[in-house]
């Protein structure tokens, strides 16, 4: 299993902050914020991952994160020109994935309490595609998962203004390595952007799409005010001596 971290894009929401850095490098109480999605995979097991990242930060990343050695990881990195999508991590990883199954992780996507379940989910993983999902009170910025009665899944869609649940897609996914040219053949959407939600309807479709709801924390941090709340929600889970994936 290989892994990918996702840390394109320009962060425009945290401007000034963005200026200085990329978003996936500044703080979150006291770590770079992808520290904690990259111990989340290691965590997990996986030591070969894909750091992709905007071109003008590439250097940050490197000096903060190296070659992995320090981790016991080897980190590998590749550029993402122009924010193209999430799926499109891995056309550009295509080389990287080679012949294997990949987990991708969002480079600004915390995970608190839920390492038993995440690292169940990549170890046991055979095939198709796996996600999870978390309940959340806008599903509207997000994908949304709808689940019938018996809990299975009947429908995903990406920030629908009238959604179906409130079931958010959580930035954690493993795929088999169908994922590769599934994502080659995706169509930009409306925001010019290949999707990941359509690589999850591409799954479903198939009758593949495993959906585990997902019993840990999810913090987000696009914005400063939750980038604030995830900080301090961090360093209370660390005096409460909680374990996080930190
Ligand atoms: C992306 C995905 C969305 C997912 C979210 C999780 O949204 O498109 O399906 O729910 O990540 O953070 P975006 O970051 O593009 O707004």
């Amino acid at each position: 299993m290989k892994g990918i971290i996702l840390a394109g894009g320009e962060g425009t929401r945290l401007r000034p902050m963005t200026l200085v850095t990329s978003k996936q490098l500044l703080p979150v109480y006291d770590q770079p914020m992808i520290f904690y999605p990259l111990k989340t995979l290691l965590q997990a097991g996986i030591t070969e991952v894909l750091i992709i990242v905007a071109p003008d930060r590439a250097g940050d990343y490197l000096r903060v994160l190296g070659s992995g050695k320090e981790w016991n990881a080897k980190f590998t990195y590749e550029i993402q020109d122009k924010p193209g999508g999430l799926a499109e991590a891995f056309v550009i990883g295509a080389d990287f994935i080679d012949d294997q199954s990949v987990t991708l992780v969002l480079g600004d996507n915390i995970f608190l309490g839920g390492d038993a379940e995440i690292r169940d989910a990549i170890t046991s993983f055979k095939t198709g595609g796996r996600i999870f999902a978390k309940q959340v009170p806008d599903p509207e910025r997000f994908g949304v998962i709808e689940f019938d009665s018996s809990g299975k899944v009947i429908s995903i869609e990406e920030k629908p203004p009238r959604p179906k649940s409130n079931f958010a897609s959580i930035g954690l996914y493993v795929y088999d390595n169908r994922v590769i040219s599934i994502a080659r053949k995706l169509k930009p959407s409306a925001r010019g952007e290949l999707e990941i939600t359509d690589l999850h309807k591409a799954y479903l479709a198939a009758g593949e799409l495993d959906v585990r709801v997902f019993t840990g924390e999810w913090l987000d941090t696009g914005t400063p005010d939750s980038l604030l709340a995830a900080g301090n929600m961090i360093a209370q889970s660390r005096s409460s001596g909680a374990k996080p994936s930190a």
